[in-house]
């Protein structure tokens, strides 16, 4: 893990140590994937949501006899793309935010092969993913967006490459929290918030069904559906979405925070667009190894 720093003007706030985890897993990646295919490949990486380059969080302000605490500044995606040995060919940084992409060209400024996109994440990695002749490229992209901000077709256009890997940080608790208990208070912008993060209104007949029986804490016996998946099944039935789109998606890692750093907040997904069997071969035994949570690693 990468030691934090204690102030950076350019940081965004937010996130918390499930960040941290997340962006030491997928900068294990980075490296490993790099030192694997370098010789062989021509190798691009794609940010779409990369950010300022650093972010921070924790701090608090002075109360009573305690004083501030400031916030602890971290390496984002983008800086840890730019450090990876051996290096990326081409890296694509993608942010919709000015600000974010004066940064990024500020930490990428005389790096070969370095692009800033200010724009909406969707339409830069369709233009990248379908501009790019992707023979002898192998590359990863890394979707980190904040909420719901990836559209379905997006994954759609990524796999058809054939050739890149993918770091998807879903929205686990914008799914759960967009499906309520009682199907009585799913409203319609709910619905479609939903609908948009898993690409089908199908969801809703296998998360809700009708209780048939009376338990213990119902009383009376509900007149609407139930959700009756829970963050698990959530998350498989987000799996079996993704596998309708890659040849290959990874059983996720979930990602816990919040106020109590207990609630499920994301699933981090590993999928591969490459259906050949050699670059599962590569991939797969990295990528597995990363996701497993280690011994006194940070867990939720
Ligand atoms: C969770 S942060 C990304 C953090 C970054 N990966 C890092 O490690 O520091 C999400 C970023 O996505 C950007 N963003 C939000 N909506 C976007 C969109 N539609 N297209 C591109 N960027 C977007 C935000 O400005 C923000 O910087």
């Amino acid at each position: 893990m990468r030691a934090p720093v204690l102030d950076d003007d350019s940081a965004q706030a937010f996130g918390g140590r499930h960040s941290v985890l997340k962006l030491d897993t997928v900068e294990g990646y980075l490296n490993a994937f790099t030192s694997a295919l370098r010789p062989k490949f021509n190798l691009v990486y794609i940010d779409a949501f990369a950010g300022s380059g650093s972010f921070k969080f924790g701090g608090s302000p002075a109360l009573g006899f305690m004083a501030a605490r400031p916030a602890t500044v971290h390496d984002g995606s983008a800086r840890r793309a730019l450090a990876v040995s051996p290096p990326f060919d081409q890296l694509h940084f993608i942010d919709i935010d000015e600000t974010n992409a004066e940064h990024l060209r500020s930490i990428s400024a005389g790096r070969r092969g370095a692009h800033v996109h200010c724009e909406d994440a969707n339409i830069a990695v369709r233009r990248i993913c379908e501009q790019t002749d992707w023979g002898g490229r192998r590359g990863v992209i890394f979707l980190d967006p904040f909420d719901t901000a990836v559209a379905w077709d997006t994954l759609g256009v990524i796999a058809k490459t054939k050739s890149l890997d993918v770091w998807y940080l879903a929205p686990l608790a914008g799914i759960y929290r967009n499906a309520p208990h009682d199907h009585g208070d799913l409203t319609p912008e709910k619905k479609r918030t939903v609908t948009r993060i898993l690409g089908t209104p199908d969801w809703e007949p296998e998360f809700y069904k009708m209780p048939t029986q009376r338990t213990f804490f119902d009383g009376d016996l509900h007149k609407s559906p139930r959700r009756v998946l829970d963050t698990d099944g959530i998350q498989n039935f987000m799996k079996r979405r993704l596998e309708t789109v890659f040849p290959y998606v990874e059983k996720p890692r979930t990602l816990y925070g919040g106020s109590s750093g207990a609630s499920p907040m994301f699933s981090l997904f590993f999928a591969m667009s490459n259906p050949s069997s050699a670059a599962r071969r590569v991939a797969l035994p990295i990528a597995q190894h990363l996701l497993k949570p280690k011994a006194g690693q940070f867990r939720r």
